[in-house]
């Protein structure tokens, strides 16, 4: 748990234990699993479509049924397109897409 004055100098913010960054097959049962343990989760992704969606309840994960997403948003759990979430985060796990070029020569 974050202090409300963290003792590293970070702007604390309103507490939270866990930004799991980017919501998708990787990042959304994660998350669920946190919000399950009572960690306090925030999500962040760069789509608002998802966010949005995540935050009415409904989700775009086929192994994550709708009423899980509930349960999560009723434990406190929100979905955010905003980075400044990550400031008062104690832990940050990212879940995004590596980048990696389709047409690549793998050694
Ligand atoms: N799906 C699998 O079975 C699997 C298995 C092993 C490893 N991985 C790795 O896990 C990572 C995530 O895979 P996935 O299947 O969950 O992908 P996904 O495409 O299902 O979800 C990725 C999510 O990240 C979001 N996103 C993209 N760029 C972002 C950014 N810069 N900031 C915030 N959000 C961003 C997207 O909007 C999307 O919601 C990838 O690196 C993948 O290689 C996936």
């Amino acid at each position: 748990m974050t202090p409300p004055s963290a003792p590293d100098g970070r702007d604390a913010g309103t507490p939270v234990d866990l930004v799991v960054v980017g919501l998708g097959y990787v990042g959304l049962p994660l998350a669920a699993r946190a919000c399950e343990a009572g960690v306090r989760t925030i999500g962040l992704d760069v789509s608002a479509e998802v966010a949005d969606g995540l935050n009415a309840g409904r989700s775009h994960v086929g192994d994550v049924p709708d009423s899980v997403v509930a349960d999560m948003v009723a434990a406190g759990f929100t979905a955010t397109t905003a980075p400044s979430v990550l400031a008062a985060a104690d832990t940050i796990v990212l879940c995004v897409p590596t980048g990696c070029p389709h047409q690549v020569n793998r050694i």
